[in-house]
Formats: C-alpha cells, structure tokens, sequence
C-alpha cells in the first residue's frame, strides 16, 4: 500500500492498483500550491464529510477522472447534482466491497455542512482493507470510544490516518490514545498547519508519540511511504 500525501487531510491511498484519493482540498491550500489537481490520478474519492476543507476540488477531480465517489448519502446527492456520474453512498456503521477491497463507514465525532450552510449528513470515517493491506482515515474527528469497535470489525490496521490538529478535532495526545484503541502503533497525522487554529509544533507532538512508544509520521505534501 502506498500513501501519498496532498495537504491537508488529502491523501492517495493505493490499494491494487486503485488510487483512493480523501477529501481533496487542494487548489485552497497554499501549503499544497505545487499539486495539480488537473494532473492528479484517482479512481475513488472518499469523502469524510461536507466541509470546504475536505470537499473544494471532489467534484473537478471526479470529472476529470470519473473516480468514483463515496460518501455520506447527503454528499452522493450533492455530488450528483452537480453532475459526477459515479457515487456510492454509504451510511455509518455499513460496509461495501469495490474492486480494491471492502470499505466500512465509521462514526466520527464533528459536523458536516456544505460550504453554503445546508445539511451534509453526517462526518464519518473509513476503513479499507483487502487480504493484503487494511487502514483506517479517521476524516475529522474527536477521540471516541467507539474507535475501540474497529479492531474488532476490522483486519488489523498497517497505518491509520488521524487528524492532531486541535481545536476542530482531536490533538495529538487524543491521537495517541486513539492509537491504543484501534490497536495501530503507526500513525499518519493530518489535519494540521493549513491555517491558524491548527498550527501545531512538530516537536512537540513528535515528543507525544515518541513517549507513548508510537510512530507519528508527518509527510512532507507531495511524497509518499509504503506500507
Ligand atoms: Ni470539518
Ligand atoms: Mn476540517
């Protein structure tokens, strides 16, 4: 599995020969100016939740590529009328298996509205595995107790992408206990030094996790690491 990192919280996930790309903002982050989204490859498009942050180039990239999206079933509805053909929707607590390997929709604990204010269902979290490979993006969440349900719906975890920005969701301390509770020492960070309210020391949260015995792996926007 090989995981690509595009800002934010956008990543590629590579998973038998399919590129999952995750809630693409992109062409709003200046962190992530070299990033072509008209050059960027992609067959599925998971969407955690309706916010700009997560959804502003999702339906570009999906015409351009004819990726499919998945998503709550209030952001397939968005995305269908604004014309991508391809959507899968789902609902938390479902799974559904595609040509990678099987996704199951989890709770997160945040909000989700479009950028005009109206109603996008709500955020959630994904899970994606196949015999080989399995990961968890956790889109923005609080630490909840219910990510202790994942180790015992899921395969075991190789990597899990968790947001430590603070003040929308969860920091890195709550990361590293959610580490615990989905039994995944390797953790991707995301969610972090767009903007102001998530600026974060990188020292400082390394030092969290290297204390706790765990990997924080912060990817420089436009590499890549293996699994
Ligand atoms: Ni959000
Ligand atoms: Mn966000």
């Amino acid at each position: 599995m090989k995981i690509t990192y595009y800002g934010q919280s956008c990543f590629a996930i590579e998973m038998k020969g399919k590129t999952i790309l995750t809630d693409p903002f992109i062409s709003g982050n200046p962190l992530a100016k070299d990033i072509d989204i008209d050059t960027i490859p992609a067959d599925y498009i998971a969407l955690s939740h309706g916010h700009q942050d997560h959804t502003l180039d999702a339906i570009a990239i999906a015409k351009r590529t004819g990726a499919k999206i998945i998503a709550s079933y209030e952001i397939h509805n968005w995305a269908l009328a604004q014309g991508v053909e391809n959507s899968h929707p789902m609902g938390i607590g479902g799974k559904w298996t595609f040509d990678f390997g099987t996704v199951l929709c989890v709770n997160a604990v945040h909000s989700s509205s479009f950028p005009d204010g109206s109603y996008a269902g709500n955020p959630t979290g994904f899970v994606f595995w196949n015999e080989e490979e399995c990961i968890y993006f956790a889109g923005d969440t609080a630490l909840t107790m219910d990510m202790q349900l994942i180790p015992m719906l899921c395969p075991p975890l190789d990597a899990a992408i968790l947001p430590i920005g603070d003040n929308f969701t969860m920091d890195a301390k709550a990361a590293a206990i959610a580490s615990d509770f989905i039994k995944c020492s390797k953790i991707i960070g995301c969610h972090y030094d767009t903007f102001g309210f998530i600026k974060i020391e990188h020292d400082n949260v390394k030092k969290i996790f290297d204390d706790a015995g765990k990997d924080l792996i912060l990817l420089d926007i436009g590499t890549s690491i293996d699994f």
